[in-house]
């Protein structure tokens, strides 16, 4: 299989350095130049990764599927000149743009899905998100962490809206640190107590199969000092920051694709 990336930028390098690790059966990679530092990089240590520096010739050599990773507003100018062969697979990692810009944008007659895969796929360990079905994308990202494929725009929307939590995953525990220092804690101290708090609470989410609501009752015992945070976090409206901030998230998101 030959594969393309025309945005050689940090989504494609992670999913590049995950194919190459988990040894996925592909013959040929072909990438754009830009960003010209990952590019050379990539083809340093890859000997199936191969740079050029007309996009044109990244769709003529990945002539199987070819992905888009460029960011939202550079798309217009990048993929507008761009001539895909009859049939050729696309697949765009392009944030908020939906399929069927993609499809006016490029005008290829193949198989288009958005793909929403995140940087730990470098690692084998992130589940990335399909617009829909495609034998080939599900074999590959099932071997880089996982996939599931989604039935509608709002499914889509739904089960990515949460990658934007990265930020606030650390900015929770920010909050706990610096707590943990106005009580006299250490910063390296602190962040390396409550990041190994967290990583295993996440083992325990990924590994148990217990549903969160199960969780959360197993690891607070009523009227204890677990149950005492939660109840107090809700009660000072907690939850409906975090709802609020997920449907202002889905809001940009709807009126970007509005405009598109
Ligand atoms: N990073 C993530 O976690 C993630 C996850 C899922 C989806 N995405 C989506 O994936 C896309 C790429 O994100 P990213 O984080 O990888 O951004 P990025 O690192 O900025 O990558 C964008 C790449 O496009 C290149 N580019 C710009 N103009 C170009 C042109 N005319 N021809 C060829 N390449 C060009 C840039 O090169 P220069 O550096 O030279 O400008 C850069 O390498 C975005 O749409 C984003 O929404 C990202």
């Amino acid at each position: 299989m030959k594969i393309g990336f025309v945005g050689t930028g940090d989504i494609a390098e992670a999913i590049i350095k995950g194919l190459m690790r988990a040894d996925f059966p592909v013959d040929k990679i072909a990438v754009s130049a830009r960003s010209r530092a990952i590019s050379s990089e990539l083809a340093e240590t890859y000997e199936k990764v191969t740079v050029y520096e007309d996009n044109q010739d990244v769709v003529d050599a990945g002539s199987d599927l070819v992905f888009l990773a460029v960011l939202p507003h550079q798309a217009e100018e990048v993929l507008r000149p761009l001539r895909f062969h009859d049939g050729q697979e696309v697949a765009s990692v392009i944030g908020t743009l939906p399929v069927e810009t993609i499809a006016d944008l490029t005008g290829a007659t193949g198989s288009i899905t958005r793909a929403v895969p995140l940087p730990p796929v470098a690692d084998l360990r992130a589940v990335t998100v399909l617009s829909g079905p495609s034998e080939r994308l599900e074999a590959m990202f099932e071997k880089l962490g996982g996939v599931i494929v989604t039935q509608s725009f709002d499914e889509l929307n739904a089960l990515t809206i949460p990658t934007t939590l990265m930020g606030t995953f650390f900015g929770l525990q920010e909050i706990v640190v610096d707590w943990m220092g106005q009580k006299g804690v250490g910063e390296a101290d602190a962040r390396k107590f409550v990041s190994n708090l967290f990583l295993s609470l996440a083992r325990t989410g990924v590994e148990s199969g217990q549903t969160f609501p199960e969780l959360r009752k197993a690891h607070s015992t009523p009227g204890g000092l677990n149950a005492q945070i939660f109840d107090v976090f809700v009660e000072n409206g907690g939850d409906k920051a975090l709802t609020k901030a997920m449907d202002s998230v889905m809001g940009r998101i709807l009126a970007a694709s509005d405009k598109a």
